[in-house]
C-alpha cells in the first residue's frame, strides 16, 4: 500500500522582528504526520521565536503558516489548541498547589464532568501513551520530569494532534529523558506531529526522522537524520566546520587550596545530603563531580558557598575552615560560585538590567561601594559579548530579552571575569548550544591554567572524562570513589554513580 506523507505545519517565509532584531528571517519549515522533527540551531537562533508563533503567542510580521494544508489565523494560543497544535514550554505553566488532575483539566469544559469519568479520561490517555502519573498528587511536590508529564497530559487533554517541546530535556536526567523519548515515539507511532528543540547532538541523532536547522534567524537546511552526524550537524549549524574535541592540558604545580573533612549536611527536613564527605582541590586542576541528579551536587555548592550550615566537619581553604563564613566573606576570600539551576531562572542576574549593570551587580557584592565606574564594567561586558559569542543588540539591552542560552553565557561570564582562585561551576552548559559549550570547556581551561582550582559539576559524563583531571563521585550524599579522568571509563563512574565500589 502506498502511504501518504501529510503534512502537518508548514511554514512559508515567517519573518518576525523585535525592533532592530530580526529574530526569524523568511523560515520555511514542514513538520508531518507520524514524524519527529528536531530544530536545531545555536542559541538565539530565532527556535523558540518560531515555536512562539506557530502556538499563537506572538504574530508573524511576514509569512503564511498553514496547518492541514490550508493557511491559519493563530491569533492566541486558544486558536492554535483548537488546531490540534500544544506546547510545552521551558518553563512549565503549572499551578503548584493543585493536583495533576487538577491543572490537567484546568479552563476546560469538561471540568463541569464527574470527578470519576474526568480521571478515568486521563488515565486513558497515560494508557495510549505509555505515560504514568499519581493524579493527586500536588505539583509542588513534584520532580522536574513529573511536571512535564502533567504538561504533555495536559496538551494532550486538549486534542493536540501536534505537539511542540522547547528544549524538553534540558532539566533531565538521562533516564528521564529516555522515559521521555519511549513517550514521544509511542505519539509518533500514533500519527501526532512532534517537533522538538534540544541542543544535545546525541539526542536529535537518537530521536528525530529529519532536523530543521537554523542559523541567525534562517532556515539554513532540513536533512534526513539518517543521513549525517554530529560533526556534519554541527557544521551546518554554526556554517563551519567545529572540532568537537576538549584539550586536557597538564596541571602545572598543583597545590592543595581546599580540603573538605567529614563534611556533613542534613537538609531542613532531617534527611541527610552529604555524609561522611572528604576529598581536595588543588590549583591548576579540574576536578569534575559526577552523580545522578539529587546526590548531593547542590548542597554542597550552597555549603561550600556560605547559604547552608554544615553540621559536622571542615572545609579548610588554605587551611582555614571556610564553614560558618558568609557568602561575602567567602566571595572576598576569591571563591567563587555559579549554579545554573534546573528552571536556569533564578541565576542572580536582575532580567530587567542590561548587561553593564549586572556586571556592577558583582561588583556592589565585592563592597566597592555605591559611586561606581561605568566604563570598566561595559567594557568587560563588551569583551563577554565577543568572547562568548553572545547575541545581544548591546550592552544596555535588558537580559530578558536576550534568547535562554545567551542570558547563561552572561552570568558565566561574569563569574569567571571576577578572578577567582577557586572557581566553583554547577551545570555551566545547561541549555547551551554545542559551540558555547565549546567555548565554555575553553574558558574553564584557560582558568585551569591561570592556575585556578576549577570544580565542574557536570551531568554529561564523556565532557567529564575528555575535560577534567580527577572525578569525584557522589551517591547518595556520599563519595564513591575518586577517579583519574585519564585513564577511568564511562562505564566505571555509571557503577560508581549506583553506588559500587570500583577497583580503579
Ligand atoms: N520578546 C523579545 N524582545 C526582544 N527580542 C527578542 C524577544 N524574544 C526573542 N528575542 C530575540 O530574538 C532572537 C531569537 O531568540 P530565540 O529566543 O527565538 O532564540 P533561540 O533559538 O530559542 O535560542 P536559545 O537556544 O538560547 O533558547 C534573539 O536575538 C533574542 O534576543
Ligand atoms: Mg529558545
Amino acid at each position: 500500500m502506498e502511504q501518504t506523507v501529510q503534512t502537518a505545519i508548514r511554514c512559508r517565509g515567517i519573518t518576525k522582528r523585535f525592533g532592530e532584531v530580526v529574530a526569524n528571517d523568511g523560515i520555511e519549515l514542514e513538520v508531518r504526520y507520524g514524524e519527529v522533527l528536531a530544530l536545531l540551531g545555536e542559541n538565539g537562533s530565532g527556535k523558540t521565536t518560531l515555536m512562539n508563533m506557530i502556538s499563537g503567542i506572538y504574530h508573524p510580521d511576514e509569512g503564511v503558516i498553514e496547518v492541514d494544508g490550508a493557511p491559519a489565523a493563530i491569533g492566541s494560543p486558544a486558536d492554535a489548541q483548537a488546531l490540534g497544535i500544544g506546547m510545552i514550554h521551558q518553563h512549565f505553566k503549572l499551578v503548584e498547589p493543585f493536583s495533576a488532575m487538577d491543572n490537567i483539566v484546568l479552563g476546560t469544559k469538561e471540568k463541569r464532568l464527574p470527578a470519576k469519568a474526568l480521571r478515568r479520561k486521563v488515565l486513558e490517555l497515560c494508557e495510549t501513551y505509555g505515560l504514568t502519573i499519581e493524579p493527586e498528587k500536588p505539583v509542588r511536590e513534584m520532580s522536574v520530569s513529573e511536571k512535564q508529564t502533567v504538561e504533555i497530559l495536559k496538551v494532550l487533554y486538549r486534542g493536540a494532534r501536534i505537539l511542540i517541546l522547547d528544549e524538553p530535556t534540558a532539566v533531565l536526567t538521562p533516564q528521564e529523558t529516555d522515559k521521555l523519548f519511549a513517550i514521544l515515539r509511542q505519539m509518533r507511532a500514533k500519527g501526532c506531529a512532534i517537533i522538538i528543540i534540544t541542543h544535545k547532538l546525541n539526542e536529535v541523532l537518537a530521536i528525530s526522522d529529519r532536523v530543521t536547522i537554523l542559523r541567525r534567524g534562517r532556515s539554513v537546511d532540513t536533512v534526513e537524520t539518517a543521513g549525517v552526524d554530529a560533526a556534519r550537524l554541527t557544521e551546518l549549524m554554526v556554517g563551519r566546520k567545529v572540532s568537537l574535541s576538549i584539550r586536557r592540558p597538564e596541571p602545572k604545580d598543583p597545590q592543595t587550596i581546599l580540603k573538605v573533612v567529614d563534611l556533613g549536611v542534613t537538609r531542613p527536613d532531617g534527611s541527610a545530603a552529604l555524609t561522611d564527605v572528604n576529598f581536595t582541590i588543588r590549583t591548576g586542576e579540574i576536578l569534575g563531580v559526577a552523580g545522578v541528579a539529587g546526590s548531593g551536587q547542590k548542597e554542597l555548592c550552597e555549603v561550600l558557598a556560605g547559604l547552608l550550615p554544615a553540621q559536622k566537619g571542615a572545609a579548610l581553604y588554605h587551611k582555614e575552615n571556610i564553614l560558618g563564613k558568609s557568602p561575602a566573606e567567602i566571595i572576598n576570600l576569591g571563591i567563587s560560585m555559579s549554579f545554573v539551576p534546573e528552571d536556569r531562572l533564578g541565576m542572580g542576574l536582575v532580567a530587567g538590567m542590561g548587561m553593564t549593570d549586572n556586571m556592577l551587580l558583582k561588583s556592589y557584592r565585592e563592597g566597592k561601594g555605591p559611586f561606581v565606574d561605568r566604563a570598566p564594567a561595559r567594557a568587560l561586558a563588551e569583551s563577554l559579548i565577543k568572547e562568548l559569542n553572545i547575541v545581544t543588540p548591546g550592552t544596555e539591552t535588558p537580559v530578558r530579552m536576550l534568547s535562554g542560552g545567551n542570558v547563561q553565557k552572561v552570568l558565566l561570564g561574569r563569574e569567571i571575569e571576577s578572578g577567582p582562585n577557586l572557581l566553583i561551576t554547577a551545570y555551566p552548559v545547561r541549555g547551551l548550544d554545542i559551540n558555547s559549550s565549546y567555548v565554555i570547556y575553553d574558558l574553564l581551561n584557560q582558568q585551569k591554567e591561570k592556575g585556578v582550582a576549577v570544580v565542574f559539576i557536570g551531568e554529561d559524563l564523556d565532557v567529564l572524562l575528555e575535560l577534567c583531571d580527577r572525578i569525584l563521585v557522589l551517591c547518595h550524599g556520599r563519595v564513591t570513589g575518586v577517579a583519574d579522568a585519564r585513564t577511568a571509563t564511562k562505564e566505571q563512574i555509571g557503577r560508581m554513580m549506583t553506588g559500587e565500589e570500583v577497583d580503579l
